[in-house]
Formats: structure tokens, sequence, C-alpha cells
């Protein structure tokens, strides 16, 4: 029977931990509170190394926690990340996406830095300074930058934060043994869509949606075993599931799958979610990254990349891209059902009055895939870091952030 709006917004009668309040996808404070507690101080993959092949190639990023940043190979082969921004009168340093430059030179007044941020050019410099003020004093705003498993570059804005390794943890150790290779981006996506940044972690963090994806009903489910399969949850909010065999013959076109990938097995598929918007799915020969950054309660850049072998011939490169756009390419079979789910989620979610108070994580399956734990697992993070109860967001915060109340007729 259809629920009165009384009987709507009464708690589920599961432990706090196991449902959310949807205004975490929703609230304009909260948004903000999230990037600085949560973005402002984790470790977060900026790109991968193969996207600064050379010296002095530079890629600038859009940081989660809202700077942008740029990231330079220097000349000594070492990436570096910085704040994209000059530090005469606070100009975009770099406007391009990508490039490569011995020095980037900003387009006001033409000052100039090198690879290792530095500043190297001051126009009519001695004429407007004498000697107050020169280039030595002078550089961009360094940001810790670490090139780490498999060849990806992990940034953190915070310098007190703890090491990268210590973030991780053991959480890419099942990965590890499959990323001792050079690897390469062959494929790159960026999309915007109007979904919270969680709503896409939490997809890929829950394979209970197996009913969404055709591909996965008749590659996967059919099979023995598949339910069998347990997630594993590691500190600081990430968590992984383990391997299964990817049935491409049973996958009508997807024919003959023999190129594979170093210490893998046939068909063989690993997936880590990285707290708080990172997500490796390693499939049969190809990995994919993804990572998100939130624009607003309801808008998320999600960035995709395919990743194979630096090494691969034409051909085998030829394959893991007919392999990767199979599946995860915008006409593949998968990607798409992600998003539709996602976008209908903020959707259906983006107003206070839109009828949605309680969004369920209680799927209790002794861990195996389509129990929500990792799910639970992230919010747990979450709620540590803002210092807030995610069933009830807005009751004494034990940090210090102020957030909206809740809104009027709205529980609180
Ligand atoms: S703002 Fe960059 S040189 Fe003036
Ligand atoms: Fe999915």
């Amino acid at each position: 029977m259809a629920r009165t709006r009384e009987q709507w917004e009464r708690r589920p009668p599961l432990p706090s931990t196991h449902y959310l309040d949807t205004r975490l996808y929703t609230d304009e404070a909260l948004f903000s509170e999230e990037r600085d507690k949560i973005f402002g101080h984790v470790w977060f993959i900026a790109c991968h190394e193969s996207e600064l092949p050379g010296r002095f190639d530079y890629r600038t990023f859009q940081h989660p926690a809202g700077p942008g940043l740029v990231l330079i190979r220097g000349k000594d082969e070492q990436v570096r990340a910085f704040f994209n921004i000059c530090p005469h009168r606070g100009n975009q340093l770099v406007y391009e996406p990508a490039g490569s430059a011995r020095a980037l030179t900003c387009i006001f007044h033409a000052w100039t830095f090198d690879d290792r941020g530095q500043c190297t050019g001051i126009a009519r410099g001695k004429e407007g300074y004498q000697d107050r003020i020169g280039q030595q004093d002078l550089g961009l705003r360094a940001v810790r930058c670490q090139v780490d498993v498999g060849g990806f570059v992990w940034v953190n804005l915070d310098d007190e934060a703890p090491p990268l390794s210590s973030y991780i943890g053991d959480a890419l150790r099942t990965l590890e043994p499959h990323l001792q290779q050079p690897l390469q981006v062959f494929h790159y996506q960026k999309l915007a869509v109007k979904t919270n940044y969680k709503l896409w972690h939490d997809t890929n963090s829950e394979l209970y949606h197996d009913y969404l994806h055709h591909f996965n009903r008749v590659t996967g489910m059919l099979q023995p075993g598949y339910f069998e399969r347990k997630y594993t949850t590691f500190p600081n909010g990430h968590a992984s599931v383990g391997s299964m065999q990817v049935r491409y013959d049973s996958y009508a076109g997807g024919g003959d799958r023999s190129i594979g990938w170093p210490e893998l097995s046939p068909g063989g598929w690993l997936l880590v979610d990285l707290f708080p918007g990172m997500t490796l799915n390693l499939r049969t020969s190809v990995l994919r990254m993804d990572s998100v950054t939130p624009v607003a309660p309801n808008l998320t850049i999600i960035e995709l990349r395919g990743l194979g072998l630096a090494s691969d011939t034409p051909a085998e490169r030829a394959e893991r891209v007919r392999d990767h756009n199979t599946i995860w390419g915008p006409f593949g079979r998968n990607l798409h059902e992600d998003l539709l789910g996602v976008s209908g989620q903020g959707r259906a979610m983006q107003s206070a009055d839109s009828g949605s108070r309680w969004v369920l994580h209680g799927r209790e399956e002794d861990m195996t895939i389509h129990d929500e734990c990792a799910l639970r697992h992230f919010y747990a993070e979450w709620s540590r870091r803002m210092g807030r109860s995610s069933s009830d967001p807005f009751s004494q915060p034990s940090g210090e952030g102020t957030a909206s109340s809740a809104p009027p007729g709205r529980p609180a």
C-alpha cells in the first residue's frame, strides 16, 4: 500500500548505519562542507603518467575541492603539481587542458615559470620593481604529488595529511600484481551528469544493480558462484570485490577474447573503490579508472579512462579498444545504463519536497556482492570526516561546520 506523508517520513526500521538522509545528495551547505572536510584532505588521482609522456608536458586538473591545478613532467622526468594561478595578480596561468612547453607564460603580463614552478621572467621587472622583489622571490604554489601503483598521479592539497601509502593501505593489493607493467591511457571521456558525485560512487560500490545491466545478466548472474564473491573493506572508506570470470562468449557480439591482461586469468575481473570518488575496474583486457569532480550538489563531472599496456602492438591495442568500447564506450552496453540510473536518482532527489526522504543501504548477505556493505563502509568514513551522522546529518554535528537546518515541514 502507498505510504502517507507521515509514514513516508518515519525512519526505516533499520540500524541508523543502514539508511541515509537524502539531503546528503541535495543540501548546498553539506556539499560545500564536503569539499572542505573531505576533498581538501584526501589523496586523489589527477591523471595517469602516460598523459604526461614527455619532459615539459603539462596537463590541467580541476581538483574536486575547487582549485585548478597544473601538472608538469619536469626536465628530470618527475611529475609535479602546482596551483594553476599566477602569483602576480591571480590569473589562471594555464588555459589549455594539456600541452608541452619549457616555460609556462601567463597571458596577462607575460611572467614566465619553469617546470619546477620557479618564476623565470618578469616583464620589465627591473623597471617596475627595481631590487624590491624579483624572480627569486616568486613561484607557483606547490601541491603534494606522487606517482604510485599503476602509474596513477595522485595529489593532496593538505600538506599535513598522512602519506599516500597509509591512505591507500592494502586497498590496491589485489590489483598490484596486475599493474606491474607500464600502462597507457587510450580512452578518455569527460561527462557532466546531473547527479550527486556520491551517487556515481555508490553505483560503482554496489553490484545489486546487476539487474540494470543486460550484459551482467547474460554474462555473469547465471554463472555458478556469481553470488558468492565477497566484498573486502579497508580503512579510509575503500573497498574491493573479488575476481570472477566474465563470460564474453555469452554476450552477443562478444566473440573470442584472447588478449587478456598480465597475471589475470582469462576473463578475470577485479574492482576497487577508493574513497571518496575513484574506481579502478580491471575487466579481462582493460583497466578502467573513474574519478569524480563535484560541481554542485546535483552536478558532477565524471572522468573515465580506459587503459591498456604501453607495450601493446597496434593489433593488441585494437582488441583492447574493442573490448573497452563494447562495454564501456559511449555506445557500449554498460556505461549508459549506469548513467541512466544515477541521472534518474539526480532528477528524483533534487528538491527537498520531491518526496524523497531516505535511501536504504540495508542489504546484508554475508558481504557477498549483493550486500550493501561497501556503501555502509563509505558512509561510515563520510561520517567520520564530516563529524555528522549520515542518517541524521543536521543533529548536533560533532564537527565545527554549520549546515542548513531541515527544510520546512521535514523532520530534522
Ligand atoms: S597575472 Fe600573471 S603576469 Fe600578471
Ligand atoms: Fe553498473
